[in-house]
């Protein structure tokens, strides 16, 4: 990996990287993955800006770096966690500043956009850009060039921007967080990453896929899943998607013998295993769910009122604080996007001392 260009810009939380694209095995094997294989090959030779959209872990940045692949973009491709920058200087991160422009600024450096010229600028998260930065990132893109901060000579720039969001952005544009005029521009070209349960074709070569990765990395020489394993795998409902799989397969080799993963070694993350019987779906994890089953029948037998929103919150509670009150791991355990937690943490008023 390149040397990170700009390390008096990066605070100790961003995750902006440099990175070149790395030879990745791919798994599209499903109709509806090779849909969106096509489009993205479509649409990769052209400077057409790109809008990724699809929930947590369905490949989203994957998608992104193979645009990049095969674009025959000469330039780095630079992948940018909007999320992740730091407010005051997220303006000097993206578009570079002058020495002196503030303090701390000794010397001139260029931003993520200067880095990304004549390659790939992916903007990751970018529902959380904070609305000023909004105006000027679309300035930038209409203008094809910026102005570092602190300096007055723009500098044109060939970068192709690819963006990618799991929030619902004409939600947030109704709710007043991101501009539509931006979203109008961005949203030129959208690939929908679909989630996992929609492309079951790929459950078992992305497990496979995954066996081969972890077996090597663990020095497993033979490793492999047995039938029920694999039936266990295509009947659950992957609410963690693709980044789920892989944690499944990585955590059931761990705990597997010689190398054989059988479903006592799958660990679902989310929600309870499900296995379908001639009768429909059904629980495997029993005891925990007869426990919780009588709970709330003795709640219903007492007619308590607003069960269900009571019940609901608790979840959502339960969920946000076990995640650190992150949106996006909360939205991870509870299966649903981010914007749902979104919506359920303002409806039970949950969000009181947590900035939006
Ligand atoms: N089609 C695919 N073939 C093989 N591996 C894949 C595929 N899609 C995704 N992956 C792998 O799954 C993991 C999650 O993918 P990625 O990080 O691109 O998801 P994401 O949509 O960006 O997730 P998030 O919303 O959480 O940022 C990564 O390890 C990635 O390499
Ligand atoms: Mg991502």
């Amino acid at each position: 990996m390149p040397a990170n260009p700009n390390p008096l810009l990066v605070s100790p939380t961003a995750q902006s990287d440099v990175l070149s694209v790395r030879a990745k095995a791919m798994i599209f094997a499903d109709p509806l993955s090779q849909q969106l294989l096509q489009q993205i090959e479509q649409f990769a030779p052209s400077d057409v800006t790109v809008l990724i959209t699809g929930d947590t872990g369905t490949g989203k940045e994957l998608v992104a770096r193979h645009l990049h692949a095969e674009s025959g973009r000469k330039g780095a491709f630079v992948a940018v966690n909007c999320g992740a920058l730091s407010h005051s200087l997220a303006e000097a991160e993206l578009f570079g500043h002058q020495a002196g422009a503030f303090t701390g600024a000794s010397e001139t450096r260029a931003g993520w956009f200067e880095v990304a010229n004549n390659g790939t600028l992916f903007l990751d998260e970018l529902g959380d850009l904070p609305l000023p930065l909004q105006v000027k990132l679309l300035r930038v893109i209409q203008e094809r060039e910026v102005v570092r901060v602190g300096a007055r000579t723009p500098i044109p720039l060939n970068v192709r921007v690819v963006a990618a969001t799991n929030i619902d952005l004409p939600a947030a544009i109704e709710a007043g967080r991101f501009r539509r005029d931006l979203y109008y521009r961005l949203n030129v070209v959208t690939l929908k990453v679909p989630p996992l349960a929609d492309r079951p074709g790929d459950i078992l070569p992305l497990a496979q896929h995954f066996l081969h990765i972890y077996a090597d990395r663990l020095g497993i020489r033979e490793a492999v899943m047995a039938p029920e394993t694999r039936a266990a795998l295509v009947s659950y409902p992957w609410p963690g998607n693709i980044r789920e799989l892989e944690n499944v397969v990585h955590a059931g080799l761990l705990t597997a013998r010689d190398g054989v993963i059988r479903p006592e070694n799958l660990r679902f993350a989310t929600s309870p295993r499900l296995s379908y019987g001639t009768s429909g779906p059904t629980l495997n994890d029993v005891e925990p769910y007869e426990a919780l089953g009588q709970v709330i029948g003795g709640l219903l037998k007492n007619q308590e009122a607003d069960l269900h929103e009571r019940i609901e919150s608790l979840l959502v509670h339960q969920a946000f604080e076990s995640s650190g009150r992150n949106q996006v791991q909360a939205a991870r355990l509870l299966g649903v996007s981010r914007n749902t937690v979104r919506t359920l943490l303002k409806r039970y008023k949950l969000l009181t001392d947590t900035p939006d």
